[in-house]
């Protein structure tokens, strides 16, 4: 019960000579749709992704040094010491060269590094806290 192949590619022959040009259509349109996302992707996931606004906000603020050592004494010196020389955490000193702004704050709001819990500060708290660290050098 096979059919003759000379049967099935007579008919079969007009629809070949159209999947090509077709398909040749759906491809450069996924082409197109795979650009558009990519240039999104690059545009606007990743920039947002790289500065949250949270980070954004604290970077545009001034920081206070001093109020930042106070933050600091009440929330940081029982694990990095009174004077940031370090303790359970490590000493802080020259931080800031070793992390940029943004693994900084990352570091103190993430909780991604145990024992060291997650802090949520507000912006301007965080921007002190981030004043006091640059200034440990
Ligand atoms: C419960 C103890 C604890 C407390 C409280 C704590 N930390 Fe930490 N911190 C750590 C530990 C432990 C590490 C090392 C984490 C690691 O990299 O594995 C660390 C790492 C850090 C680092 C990175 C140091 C480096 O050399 O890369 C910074 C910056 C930091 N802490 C800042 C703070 C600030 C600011 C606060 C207060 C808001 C704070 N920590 C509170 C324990 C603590």
């Amino acid at each position: 019960m096979t059919v003759p192949p000379s049967s099935s590619s007579a008919t079969a022959a007009p629809a070949a000579a159209q999947a090509p040009a077709l398909s040749r259509g759906l491809a450069a349109a996924l082409v197109l749709a795979a650009a558009v996302a990519c240039i999104v992707v690059v545009a606007l996931v990743l920039p947002s992704a790289r500065t949250d606004p949270y980070t954004r906000q604290t970077l545009s603020l001034q920081g206070s040094v001093e109020h930042g050592a106070l933050l600091f004494r009440l929330n940081c010196a029982g694990c990095h010491g009174i004077a940031a020389q370090g303790l359970v955490g490590p000493d802080l000193h020259g931080v800031a060269e070793r992390k940029n702004q943004r693994q900084l704050i990352q570091q103190v709001v993430s909780g991604r590094t145990p024992p060291m819990p997650r802090f949520q500060p507000e912006p301007q708290a965080m921007a002190d806290l981030l004043a006091y660290l640059n200034g440990l050098v």
